[in-house]
């Protein structure tokens, strides 16, 4: 293991139910069985970046006192995270009520609890300076995950994983070193309005002009040229079509998912960034990253759970020799 990766983020609860969809407002359908499973963007990518075994895995997180603490403590310690930066308050841990429909797609509401307490303090920033990888989400306050990116190392990479989306203040976009996003997290970001003068923000990635304000929204490349506007690189993940690595001064690279048959997507998207930062700590091309990244997640929609769903760095070599002519592997 020659990487160092630090996970800052969330830890939930996941209380899922299989539905045989996803009900309107107002309607009461019934469902399967209660699972309550470890989860949490931020403890799957740890869990995820930990079990590609190739960075050594810090959670930069925070819990409650309760019993869903005691099931994400043991989730990430079975596979190796390092969780002695994980601060305890009588807040409740975080929680996620989750439906997970026959198709696979999930819907998601995250009770906060404790993960609104995660703070970077002074044995954190010491962690963050010594980590290849600072890898972070938006589902804790966005103080903490700028004080994350600012702690890095000069040469440290600082991985933002826009999740859930939300409006990025100037010193988030100016941190931001790759930026992973969805489709749709992808739009909502790429709808930023343009400067006071109409000049973009940041130098105008090839391809890019002042006029291309209305970003068609089935066009990744057209998104991802938006974004990188503002940061150096970006993934875009497509879900079943794979995604597309963007970075400046560079062709994009689309990268094909393997052909899986999907159970639970939930967490995919988080096995994806931490496969993606345990390669990269490890020294990776972000292409080869992504291919890696992309296996784990296709590996990761055939099961159901978050954690739980993560597959070995073994199961995902295997499909990633399977699916890519180069697949980064050391
Ligand atoms: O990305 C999936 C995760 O989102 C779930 O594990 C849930 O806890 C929410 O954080």
């Amino acid at each position: 293991m020659s990487g160092r990766v630090v996970v800052v983020g969330s830890a939930n609860v996941d209380l899922v139910v299989d539905v045989p969809r996803h009900p309107g407002p107002g309607e009461t359908i019934l469902g399967g069985e209660l699972r309550r499973t470890p989860g949490g963007k931020g403890a799957n990518q740890a869990v995820a970046a930990a079990r590609a075994g190739r960075a050594d895995t810090t959670f930069l997180g925070a819990l409650g006192r309760d019993d869903a603490a005691g099931l994400l403590l043991a989730s990430l310690e079975r596979v190796g995270v390092r969780t002695d930066l994980v601060a305890r308050s009588d807040a409740a841990t975080g929680a996620a009520l989750i439906t997970v429909s026959t198709d696979g797609e999930n819907a998601i509401v995250v009770a906060p609890g404790a993960n609104e307490l995660v703070v970077v303090d002074g044995d954190a920033a010491a962690r963050l300076a010594e980590a290849d990888v600072v890898l972070a989400q938006l589902e804790i306050p966005l103080e903490t995950v700028l004080a994350a990116a600012h702690a890095r190392r000069r040469g440290a990479r600082f991985v933002l994983n826009a999740a859930p989306s939300r409006e990025l203040p100037e010193e988030a976009w100016d941190a931001v070193d790759v930026l992973v996003v969805n489709e749709h997290e992808a739009r909502d970001l790429a709808r930023l309005p343009e400067a006071a003068d109409g000049a973009p923000p940041h130098a105008a990635a090839p391809g890019a002009t002042a006029s291309d304000g209305e970003v068609p929204d089935d066009d990744p490349a057209a998104l991802a040229a938006r974004l990188l506007r503002q940061v150096p690189a970006v993934v875009i993940t497509l879900g079943g079509r794979g995604c597309l690595v963007a970075e400046r001064g560079a062709d994009p690279v689309a990268v094909a998912a393997p052909r899986v048959t999907p159970v639970d997507t939930t967490g995919a998207g988080d096995t994806f960034c931490g496969v993606l930062a345990a390669a990269l700590a490890d020294g990776a091309p972000l292409a080869d990253a992504a291919r890696l990244a992309s296996a784990a997640g296709a590996l990761a929609v055939t099961r159901p759970g978050a954690q739980d769903a993560v597959p070995t760095a073994e199961e995902t070599a295997a499909l990633a020799r399977e699916t890519y002519e180069t697949v980064g592997e050391r």
